[in-house]
């Protein structure tokens, strides 16, 4: 009798801690909110090392563009078909070295005419595990709201598809804008 519960008892602590278990490993497979991002260390960087980017955080950054996107370079002004991904790893700038690993800056270019007041661009920043990022009630993506500083910027280069590339670029953007 005692036996016997005591069998039972240790029957429910392992099915209970099993069950618990599968129960944590199927959370940590829900896909994230970027999963198409995923693969962009093989794809082609314009950048050979990381560059500093005064306008994303001070940090330093390279620039990954996936196959389409690098169609959409092929062109002068830029203009990158639906499917486009663009995806900026960044670094903690230290003295000029990258330190710590930030987030993922990425643009990703949607049906023609979808979003036109973000350019068809869809925005984000993403946590290193490729989910929004959530910071002080914002969530950084979309195609306006929390993203529209960065559709602000860009905008400045409608003209070539929101494309930057360079740092001086935005300079040369502004200075113009001046002028005018
Ligand atoms: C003040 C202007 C400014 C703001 C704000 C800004 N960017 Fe940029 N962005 C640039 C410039 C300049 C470059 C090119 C140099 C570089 O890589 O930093 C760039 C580059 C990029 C690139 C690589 C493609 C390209 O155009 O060169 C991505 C992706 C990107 N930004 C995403 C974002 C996202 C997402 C946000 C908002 C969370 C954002 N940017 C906010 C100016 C800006």
């Amino acid at each position: 009798m005692w036996f016997g519960a005591f069998v039972g008892l240790i029957f429910l602590v392992v099915a209970g801690s099993l069950s618990g278990g599968a129960g944590i490993a199927k959370g940590a497979e829900a896909p994230a909110d970027f999963e198409y991002a995923k693969s962009y260390k093989n794809w082609t960087s314009i950048h050979s090392q990381p560059i500093y980017s005064k306008s994303h955080g001070r940090r330093l950054v390279r620039t990954y563009l996936n196959p389409l996107a690098e169609k959409g370079l092929k062109t002068v002004p830029a203009k990158f078909p639906p499917g486009s991904i663009i995806v900026k790893d960044s670094w903690v700038n230290r003295n000029g070295k990258a330190g710590k690993r930030a987030y993922l800056f990425i643009m990703k270019k949607e049906a023609a005419g979808s979003n036109p007041q973000a350019g068809d661009w869809f925005w984000a920043i993403s946590t290193l595990d490729f989910r929004a990022l959530k910071w002080k009630g914002k969530t950084f993506q979309g195609y306006g709201g929390d993203v529209q500083y960065c559709i602000k910027c860009h905008s400045l280069l409608d003209a070539n598809d929101y494309y930057f590339g360079t740092p001086e670029k935005l300079e040369e953007e502004k200075k113009k804008k001046k002028k005018k």
